[in-house]
């Protein structure tokens, strides 16, 4: 970004009510007509800035752009993110990953991290649609893994501790586990995780973590039904969030669990887990392709499958399904 189109950014940030272009050409005493430039780059930037032809320029404020440039600026990561494709708008981030592991050499795109400042046909497990207006993180890393097929699923646990550690860290939220792949705060999902691979028997060619935060999403923009069971990070602080600050410690804090994981320690992600959960000890319906059941959540084990007590007193494993809090 050039000198002169930062300049037209800060006094965008610092402007409270649309600013006009001529009201922007004689402060920075630069043609008028340049200015529609400097804006068009500011928007390839990732910056949202609306127009209205009477009063003029507006800055949306969505706790920052979450373009590459701005991830840049706090990503402490060796691996994790080391490329980074950003689109302002895209169906699935998920899909544009997909897309580059088909088209590419998926070791070569081991980090690579795809992010979007919207999702239009954004989905979750078993196919379901999920909201992805602007202000949310909406992301998927293309990850090359080592970890064998079974043990596949510590990635997504890996992943639910990143995250809840993460705005722990950040925002003294108390962030907690659901088990599969959800993170809460209080009785609400803030974040929800979605692990796609590719593999031939025993070899995994590409795994994709697409990982889903509400960050600065506006609750009442969402649809009616989900607005009793989301929450977002503004919502709990009554604030914006950086969120590019927010997803480099997100990927931070995964890069060293991913680590550990990759050096074949299982257990030390197992405990941890364990330690963040809101499942275990907890009664819960669950539902998977054969049956639904109740029970309580007793433990996990070291796939990260759910242990269940029936009121009848066995013992059933879940590998796979959907759990519901009672
Ligand atoms: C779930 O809770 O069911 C998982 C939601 C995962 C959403 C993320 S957002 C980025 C990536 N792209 C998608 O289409 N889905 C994942």
């Amino acid at each position: 970004m050039n000198d002169v189109t930062e300049k037209v950014l800060k006094i965008l940030e610092s402007a409270e009510d649309p600013i006009t272009a001529e009201q922007i050409s004689e402060s920075l005493d630069i043609p008028g007509s340049s200015v529609a430039h400097h804006i068009k780059s500011l928007r390839e930037a990732g910056h949202d800035i609306e127009f209205s032809r009477g009063s003029g320029y507006l800055l949306v404020r969505g706790g920052g752009a979450i373009t590459s440039e701005e991830i840049g600026k706090t990503l402490k990561t060796a691996v994790m993110g080391r490329e980074i494709r950003y689109h302002e708008s895209v169906g699935s981030t998920n899909w544009a990953a997909r897309k580059l592991c088909t088209e590419g050499d998926p070791a070569a795109l081991h980090g690579t991290l795809v992010v979007a400042g919207e999702q239009t046909g954004g989905f979750g497990r078993m196919g379901r649609a999920w909201v992805s207006p602007k202000g949310g993180i909406w992301a998927s890393l293309i990850l090359k893994p080592t970890i064998p097929v079974h043990s596949l699923f510590l990635i997504t646990m890996a992943a639910s501790l990143a995250i809840a550690r993460a705005i722990r860290r950040k925002y003294d939220l108390g962030a907690l586990i659901k088990w599969p792949n959800d993170v809460y705060i209080g009785d609400k999902k803030v974040a929800g995780l979605l692990v796609e691979l590719s593999t031939e028997g025993e070899t995994v060619n590409y795994c994709l973590l697409g990982i889903g935060i509400d960050a600065n999403v506006d609750i009442s923009d969402l649809p009616p039904d989900l607005q009793k069971t989301v929450t977002s990070v503004m919502a709990e602080l009554g604030h914006e969030v950086d969120r590019a600050s927010l997803l480099t410690t997100v990927l931070k804090e995964f890069e060293s669990r991913y680590q550990i994981l990759e050096s074949g320690e299982y257990d030390p992600i197992i405990r941890e887990w364990k330690s963040l959960s809101r499942t275990l000890d907890n009664r819960v319906s669950i539902r998977t392709m054969r049956k639904t059941f109740e029970g309580i959540a007793i433990d996990i084990d070291q796939h990260g499958a759910l242990i269940i007590r029936r009121d009848n007193g066995r013992i059933e494993k879940v590998v796979a399904g959907d759990c519901m809090h009672l």
